[in-house]
């Protein structure tokens, strides 16, 4: 069922008395975030109308080659990009979803975002697919760099020597596989899974909702618009995540009241 809550008054009704129902059963619940759930903070996303990849080049900026053609160029772009993290701040959607964490037996947030801001808003449970912005590794001896690096005298480099890079997985990359193992476990166990701000096509991320679909979860869309996902879900919102994630709060403390 879709239910366009984008400009509908907060009903409890809206929301559908058999998605609260189902909430209301489920013990282990799975947000699987993507850029539109931070867009709100002012972080832009990837696709759509302002998507970074509309004016960027993923292939010049965030692959491994393009690095070590043009390090001090794709580190421009991630300190540009870690400037405009560092000015935004978790919105009303990711609260919802830490708040979710003392409504349910288990919450787990996974994420592609880079951009810690589900950490910043207190969720605990959290497995990060595409890595930190906040964390650096070297490429030789992989020693991490987590404290704010120096540029003065350009990349910065590792006492062994290697360049420094960012510890997020670019494409071409394997997924960080503790991320991916425990992210595909907390999926195929969950009983609602959440697929919020996400176009879900970016794989091997986006093959967890069809994971967490066969092994029987309640899949439910948050999104402002349908993606290549909402054939598959149960229930999809259409709306901003930072009012339908709030509005769900609200309904499952009014009805655990
Ligand atoms: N609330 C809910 N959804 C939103 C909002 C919002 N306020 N704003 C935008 N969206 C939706 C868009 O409709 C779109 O479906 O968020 C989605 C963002 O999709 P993408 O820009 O493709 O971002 P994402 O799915 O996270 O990209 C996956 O691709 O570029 C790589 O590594 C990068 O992790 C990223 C991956």
């Amino acid at each position: 069922m879709n239910s366009d809550l984008s400009n509908s008054p907060p009903l409890r009704g809206g929301l559908g008395e058999a998605f609260l129902d189902k909430l209301s059963e489920s013990k282990k619940i799975v947000f699987f975030t993507g850029a539109g759930i931070s867009a709100e903070s002012g972080i832009p996303t990837f696709r759509g109308k302002d998507g970074i990849w509309n004016k960027l080049r993923p292939e010049e900026l965030a692959n491994f080659n393009a690095f070590m053609r043009n390090p001090q160029m794709v580190w421009e772009w991630y300190n540009h990009r870690k400037k405009i993290i560092h000015e935004s701040k978790p919105n009303t959607g990711h609260l919802a979803i830490s708040e979710m964490q003392d409504l349910f037996d288990e919450v787990t947030v996974v994420t592609q975002n880079i951009d810690n801001l589900h950490r910043r808003a207190g969720s605990k449970n959290i497995f990060e697919l595409h890595g930190n912005i906040e964390r650096n590794f070297c490429i030789n001896c992989r020693t991490f760099y987590n404290e704010e690096l120096d540029f003065a005298n350009g990349v910065p480099k590792c006492k062994c020597g290697g360049l420094i890079r960012p510890d997020v997985v670019w494409f071409g990359e394997y997924l960080p596989e503790d991320q991916f193992e425990g992210s595909e476990k907390a999926a195929v166990l969950s009983d609602m899974f959440f697929v919020v701000g996400t176009s879900a096509v970016v794989y091997p991320a986006a093959g967890l909702v069809h994971a967490a679909k066969r092994a029987g979860s309640f899949i439910v869309e948050v999104n402002i618009e349908p993606t290549e996902i909402s054939s598959i879900c149960h229930e999809s919102f259409w709306g901003e995540a930072g009012k339908i994630l709030p509005e769900i709060v609200k309904a499952v403390k009014s009805n655990n009241r």
